[in-house]
């Protein structure tokens, strides 16, 4: 597996689908971004359990699309969304980069490249998937800077946490979309683009759901670092933390910003 993934195992699907409608929005909001054509042959990076994945391919009438992710975990249930045209395999989505250059008129990553830190050259490398005239089309979340986000950081560098962790927290690669929009013209080799960034406007029932949230994404980085009799103290912390920084507030208003890009490779 590559050195620059951040990922380290440590997924539980159930988790993360407690806030399904919340966390599928963006992906029905990036597959309207790709251009379909006759016969595109399709691969979605990180695709997780395989269901949208499938349901993309359906959607945009593909011939053939392949889900990669480098969870064993999340890709359990991925054969019930395989056949007509879908596979799925495990694998790192920078090993991919090597196996399958130029092969495919649609690249198609949800919420899975904030997880792998170096985006100037990341984007470069996800690229040499795409052929010539293909689309390059990805979404990630931007909230690096919400209090769920700085407080585990936080929490992070205290102890018995900083020591368990030797010092590691989490930086969030993510940038802007200026930063997005110059690499795409002048590293990535796209004719044509569009950036934006959204935010989804997301009403929690409390505070305290905020970490359930983070729970299936951002917090199982420091999950899979730490030994197991540290996590309950570890997520403790964690909520103490973040309801001190925001207050215990009922309803709880979690706006999430998110990057949504869509590129077309020179021709
Ligand atoms: C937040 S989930 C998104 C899943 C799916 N794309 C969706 O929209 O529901 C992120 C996924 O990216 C995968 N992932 C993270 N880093 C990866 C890497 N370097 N190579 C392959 N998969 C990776 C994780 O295993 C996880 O399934």
């Amino acid at each position: 597996m590559a050195e620059e993934v951040v990922s380290r195992g440590g997924w539980n699907p159930n988790q993360y689908d407690r806030f399904k409608a919340e966390r599928e929005q963006p992906f029905y909001d990036l597959a309207a971004l790709a251009r379909p054509q006759p016969g595109m042959r399709v691969i979605d990076l990180g695709c997780g359990d395989g269901r949208l994945t499938a349901w993309l391919h359906r959607e945009i009438g593909a011939a053939e699309t392949l889900g990669i992710d480098s969870s064993e975990a999340m890709l359990a249930k991925s054969e019930a969304s395989a056949g007509d045209g879908v596979s799925f395999r495990r694998l790192d989505i920078l090993d991919a980069t090597e196996e399958y250059a130029g092969q495919f008129d649609l690249v198609f990553s949800n919420a899975a490249l904030q997880w792998i830190t170096g985006h100037e050259t990341l984007f470069p490398k996800i690229a040499r998937l795409v052929r010539p005239g293909g689309q390059l089309v990805v979404q990630m979340p931007a909230n690096g800077n919400a209090p769920s986000h700085r407080m585990a950081a936080v929490i992070a560098q205290e102890e018995p946490f900083r020591t368990a962790l030797d010092g590691w927290v989490r930086v969030d690669p993510v940038q802007g979309p200026e930063f997005y929009s110059t690499l795409l013209r002048e590293q990535v080799g796209c004719a044509e683009q569009l950036v934006r960034l959204q935010v989804y406007d997301h009403e929690l029932e409390e505070t305290r759901s905020a970490v359930e949230w983070v729970k299936g994404s951002l917090l199982t980085a420091y999950l899979a670092r730490l030994p197991e009799d540290l996590h309950a103290t570890f997520l403790e912390r964690y909520t103490e933390a973040l309801v001190a920084e925001v207050g215990e507030r009922s309803p709880y208003y979690y706006p999430f910003p998110r990057v949504l890009m869509w590129g077309r490779m020179a021709g």
